[in-house]
């Protein structure tokens, strides 16, 4: 079929991915298995984590989408520099940045507007020379569609840096940390661990604490990934309730957390 997308069993065909930059830097690429999963928390507990031991880490967030102009509530890319104490422009931080909350590909669509690797990377190797860790947030899933003809998993090959899986401790955590552990490793990109993590906590609405059964399935899903993903698996984070009343306040508190600190020190280790 000329269509590579639905000929190649990917979503897109394979245009110049294989080569990584030449920039030679140290840090993370925090992707996850699907939206809302806690990317941003990782990343900025992650960055905040490494500031306390004396490195100087740059934060980017190459796409974001569902931004608003005004409202009380830190963008990822805002929440990123906080934590990172970065000077860096927000536009640099950020170069994509949509209103619509869709998929990267679909906002930009709707904006009259395409998304270029080139302009992400070069905002990328803007930071990276003036920073000696990178922690970088992605956009949803591996598989999200960025450019029409790129996702966030040829990015991160493209940036190549090694990735964090952030994904849910509880029911359904399983299947999509292993999904996206296969996509990665289908690419050969390196994964540093995957982060479990309790973001919402269900019937959320009637408690604010864990129950036992959360509790059982944080530590199912953390044993069976542990037994089957073949990589480091971190956590589960607790549910941090600062986050909603403080959200800065709240990422330092995760900053503590023994799962951001070893994934710290696996950052660290890792060569450059
Ligand atoms: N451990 C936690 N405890 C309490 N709340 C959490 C925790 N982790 C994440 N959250 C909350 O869940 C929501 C989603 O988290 P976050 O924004 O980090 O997800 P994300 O994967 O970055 O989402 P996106 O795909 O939109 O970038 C946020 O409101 C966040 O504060
Ligand atoms: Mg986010």
């Amino acid at each position: 079929m000329a269509d590579g997308r639905k000929s190649s069993g990917t979503c897109f065909p394979p245009v110049a991915i294989s080569d990584t930059l030449p920039i030679m830097t140290r840090g993370c690429f925090v992707t996850g298995t699907d939206t809302g999963v806690g990317k941003t928390v990782v990343a900025a507990a992650l960055a905040i984590c490494l500031r306390q031991r004396g490195l100087n880490v740059g934060v980017m967030k190459p796409v974001e989408t569902g931004v608003r102009e005004r409202g009380s509530t830190l963008s990822d890319a805002e929440g990123l520099r906080a934590a990172g104490g970065a000077v860096d422009p927000v536009d640099v931080i950020s170069p994509y940045r949509f209103a619509a909350p869709l998929a990267p590909l679909a906002a930009a669509r709707q904006a009259g507007s395409a998304i270029e690797m080139d302009r992400i990377l070069a905002a990328y190797e803007r930071l990276a020379a003036g920073h000696a860790l990178m922690v970088v947030e992605g956009v949803g899933g591996v598989m999200v569609p960025i450019g029409h003809h790129f996702n966030v998993r040829d990015l991160i090959a493209r940036l190549g840096l090694p990735a964090v899986v952030v994904g849910r401790a509880t029911l359904g955590g399983v299947n999509h940390a292993l999904l996206t552990v296969e996509a990665l490793r289908q690419r050969r990109i390196a994964i540093l661990g995957i982060v479990l993590n309790h973001a919402a906590i269900p019937s959320e609405h009637s408690r604010t604490r864990p129950e036992a059964s959360d509790t059982r399935q944080g530590d199912s899903t953390a044993d069976l990934l542990k037994e089957l993903s073949g990589v480091p698996v971190l956590g589960p984070l607790c549910h941090e309730p600062m986050l909603a009343q403080a959200r800065e306040a709240g990422f330092g508190k995760v900053a503590t957390e023994e799962a951001i600190r070893t994934l710290a020190d696996l950052i660290m280790t890792d060569a450059p």
